[in-house]
C-alpha cells in the first residue's frame, strides 16, 4: 500500500510527465519520446491510484484492468491508420461514460449525502456539471464514431429552430440544476439527475448530427476537449488532483487543437461546432471566372520532367492517404535522390483529414523527417523549384484561397505550387476536394494533370525513373 505522501509525489511526477508528453507531441522528432513520457506517466498514475490507502477491492480492480488492457491492445493493433479518427472518437465516449458513472456513484456515496452547507452545494454542482458534460461527450462521440465509420449518414441533420431547441435543452437542464440543489432527499435528487442526463445525451446527439461528415475531425478534436473537462469534473468529484490536472490538460489542448484546425481551414470555430457546413458539393465561386485549359501528361513525360529537374517538391494530400501511395513515394524519392536531385515534401497543416495525417503516413513509409517541411518553410522556395508533384491534394493548393475573394476558402493559407516552373497533379479526375470547389490551378499554363490512382501513378513513375 502507498502512503498518502507517496501517492501525492507520484501524482506530481505523473503531471510533469503528461506536460512533457504534450510538449514532445508538438514535433515529429520528439513525438515518440512524448508518447513514452505519456505511457510512463499513465503507468505511475494507475499504480498510485490502485495502491492508494483509500483504494479497496483490488481483486476486481486487477481483473478489469487486465480485461481492459487486452481489449486495448487488440483494438490498437488491428486499427488501420485510416480508421484512427473513429477509434479516437469511441475512446472519448468512454471518458464521457466514465464521468457519468463517477457522477452517479459520487452522488450516491454516503460521504456526499452527509455533507452540509456550502461544501454540499459545491459538490452537487460538480456532480451535476460532470454528468452533463460526460453524457454530452458520450452520445456526441458515439454519433461522431458512427458518421466516421459510415454507420450513420454523414449529411448534416437540419431542421428549423434547431439552435433554439438546443438552447432550450441547456436552459431546461439549468432549471433542473436549481431543483436538484434543493432536492428533499437522494431519491428526488436522483430523478433530476436522470432527467438532466437524458436531456444532455439528446443534446450530444443533436449537436453532432448537425455536422457534416467531412467536418468530423474538428468535432472529434472538440469532443476530445469535452472529454478532458468531463475528466476534470470527475477529478473534482473524487477529490483527485491528478485527474483534475490531466483533465484540464486534455481539455485545453483539445480546444487549442480545434482552434488551430479551424484557423488553418479559415473556418469559424462556431460554424463548424454548430454544424451544417463542410458538406457543400460543387459550389462555384462567382467572383472570378476560371480561364485557361486543362492539359494532361503521361507518366513517361512526367519522368522526363523529373529527370531534368534539380529541385523537386512533393505535396501530399488526402488522395495519397486513400490510395496508400506513401510507400511508392518513398521508392520514388529514393530513386530521385540517387540521381542527385533535391527532393523535399511540403506539408499543409490541414492536408488530409486529421491533424498530422501526412506526417504520420510519411513516417510510416520511413521517409526521413529532414526532408519533410512545413508549408511556411516551402512557400518562399517555390519560385526556385523546377517541379512540384502534387499527390492527391486539391484544396491545399487552390490559388482561389489567395486570389478569389468570393471563394469559400478565401483567406485560407495554401501551398503556392503554381509559382514553381512545372506543376504535375496526380489525381483520378477533375473532381473537387473536401471544400467542393473548383481549382483554377488545374487550368494554369504550367500545370499538367497526371490522371489515375496515386499509388498506380507513382508506381509507374518509379518504374520509369
Ligand atoms: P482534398 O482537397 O480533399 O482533395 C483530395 C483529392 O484527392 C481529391 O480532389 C481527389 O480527386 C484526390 N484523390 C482521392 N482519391 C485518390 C486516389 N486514390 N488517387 C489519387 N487522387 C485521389 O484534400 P487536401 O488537398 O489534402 O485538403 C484537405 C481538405 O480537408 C482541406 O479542405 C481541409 O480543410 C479539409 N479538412 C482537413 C482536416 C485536417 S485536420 N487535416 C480536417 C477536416 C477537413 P479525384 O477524386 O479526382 O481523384
Amino acid at each position: 500500500m502507498m502512503t498518502q505522501g507517496l501517492q501525492t509525489v507520484s501524482y506530481i511526477a505523473s503531471s510533469i510527465l503528461f506536460i512533457l508528453s504534450l510538449g514532445g507531441l508538438s514535433n515529429q522528432e520528439s513525438a515518440k519520446r512524448g508518447n513514452l513520457f505519456g505511457i510512463v506517466g499513465m503507468g505511475i498514475a494507475i499504480l498510485a491510484a490502485a495502491l492508494g490507502e483509500s483504494t479497496q477491492g483490488h481483486g476486481i480492480l486487477i481483473a478489469v484492468m487486465i480485461i481492459a488492457s487486452l481489449i486495448g491492445i487488440v483494438v490498437a493493433q488491428k486499427v488501420e491508420m485510416t480508421s484512427m479518427p473513429q477509434l479516437v472518437a469511441i475512446l472519448h465516449s468512454f471518458v464521457g461514460l466514465a464521468a457519468v458513472l463517477v457522477g452517479f456513484g459520487s452522488y450516491l456515496d454516503e460521504q456526499t449525502q452527509s455533507l452540509t452547507g456550502a461544501a454540499h452545494s459545491i459538490h452537487l454542482v460538480e456532480v451535476y456539471l460532470g454528468i452533463f458534460i460526460g453524457a454530452l461527450t458520450f452520445t456526441g462521440s458515439i454519433v461522431a464514431w458512427g458518421k466516421l465509420q459510415g454507420t450513420i449518414k454523414s449529411n448534416p441533420l437540419m431542421y428549423p429552430g434547431r439552435h433554439f431547441f438546443n438552447m432550450s435543452l441547456i436552459a431546461v437542464s439549468a432549471f433542473f440544476l436549481l431543483r436538484f440543489l434543493s432536492a428533499d432527499d437522494a431519491a428526488q435528487g436522483m430523478q433530476y439527475l436522470l432527467i438532466m442526463t437524458g436531456l444532455s445525451s439528446l443534446l450530444g446527439i443533436l449537436l453532432v448530427m448537425a455536422i457534416g461528415g467531412a467536418d468530423m475531425p474538428v468535432v472529434v478534436s472538440m469532443l476530445n476537449s469535452y472529454s478532458g473537462w468531463a475528466a476534470a469534473a470527475a477529478g473534482f468529484m473524487l477529490s483527485n488532483d491528478l485527474l483534475i490536472v490531466t483533465g484540464a490538460l486534455v481539455g485545453s489542448s483539445g480546444a487549442i487543437l480545434s482552434y488551430i484546425m479551424c484557423k488553418a481551414m479559415n473556418r469559424s470555430f462556431f460554424s463548424v461546432i454548430f454544424g451544417g457546413m463542410g458538406n457543400a458539393a460543387g459550389k462555384k465561386s462567382e467572383a472570378v471566372a476560371i480561364t485557361g485549359e486543362v492539359k494532361s501528361i503521361t507518366s513517361d513525360e512526367t519522368c522526363d520532367l523529373l529527370k531534368d529537374a534539380r529541385k523537386i517538391v512533393i505535396v501530399p494530400g488526402y488522395g495519397m492517404a486513400t490510395a496508400k501511395a506513401q510507400h511508392a513515394i518513398f521508392e520514388l524519392v529514393k530513386k530521385l535522390q540517387e540521381g542527385g536531385r533535391e527532393v523535399t515534401f511540403a506539408i499543409h497543416p490541414v492536408a488530409g483529414r486529421l491533424p498530422g495525417h501526412m506526417n504520420v503516413l510519411l513516417a510510416e513509409a520511413n521517409i526521413s523527417y529532414d526532408i519533410v517541411h512545413e508549408m511556411d518553410e516551402v512557400n518562399p522556395e517555390l519560385p526556385e523549384t523546377d517541379v512540384v508533384l502534387v499527390v492527391g491534394a486539391n484544396d491545399i493548393v487552390n490559388p482561389s484561397a489567395l486570389e478569389d475573394a468570393g471563394s469559400p476558402i478565401y483567406g485560407m493559407p495554401v501551398i503556392e505550387v503554381w509559382k514553381a516552373k512545372h506543376v504535375i497533379v496526380s489525381k483520378r479526375s477533375m473532381a473537387a476536394g473536401y471544400a467542393g470547389i473548383e481549382n483554377p490551378l488545374f487550368f494554369k499554363d504550367n500545370t499538367r494533370m497526371l490522371y489515375g490512382d496515386a499509388k498506380k501513378t507513382v508506381d509507374a513513375l518509379v518504374q520509369g525513373i
